[in-house]
């Protein structure tokens, strides 16, 4: 093995994207999201726990005035997404009237995020929009506002910078995937 590869449980995973790139690509997004969101204080809403890592360096890259609200919700088992929604911890604050930034470490399937925004829709915020590092786009199955995604992936499982395989691999700085 080498700086190029981890094994996480039972499984190789390869480099994927470095921290560097990443690095760069935040940025950008958060240039774009400044251009339409600087002047409404929105609120961000980073899903836990996979987006940690991202929601801390985006948030860094949008320099105006935010504030952020944490829910966790879990659907995943393994490497496949088990389809149940589970609101583990919700809004902390009024979201009515405000406009809502959902940050995602990844879109899969989609049907994590597609639950969430009907849940978000019944406290009548101004507006909803997500902005996702990654997206499967052969995956996804749901018609979902994506504006703002860092990088469109093939269908292969990843981990690091957030992402876990069975509670491991999130600390890793970069993003690894599956070597098959
Ligand atoms: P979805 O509901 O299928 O879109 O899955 C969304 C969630 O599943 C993400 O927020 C991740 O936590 C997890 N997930 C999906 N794909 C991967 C992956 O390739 N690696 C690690 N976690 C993933």
């Amino acid at each position: 093995m080498d700086n190029n590869t981890v094994r996480i449980h039972d499984k190789q995973f390869k480099i994927f994207i470095t921290k560097e790139e990443i690095r760069s690509r935040i940025n950008e997004m958060g240039w774009e999201v400044s251009k339409k969101y600087k002047d409404l204080k929105p609120v961000f809403v980073p899903i836990l726990n996979g987006s940690f890592m991202f929601a801390a360096d985006f948030v860094r890259a949008c320099s105006f005035d935010s504030d952020m609200m944490f829910v966790k919700i879990k659907s995943y088992d393994g490497m496949s997404s088990t389809g149940n929604i589970n609101l583990e911890l919700g809004f902390s604050g009024k979201i009515k009237d405000r406009h809502v930034v959902i940050i995602e470490d990844i879109i899969d399937t989609g049907n994590t995020l597609v639950e969430f925004i009907k849940e978000t829709e019944k406290l009548n915020p101004a507006s909803i929009t997500v902005v996702s590092l990654l997206l499967k786009p052969d995956a996804v199955k749901h018609d979902i506002p994506m504006d703002y995604i860092g990088y469109r992936i093939p269908n292969a499982f990843v981990v690091g910078y957030g992402l876990d395989y069975d509670d491991l691999g999130r600390t890793l700085p970069d993003i690894y995937q599956l070597d098959e």
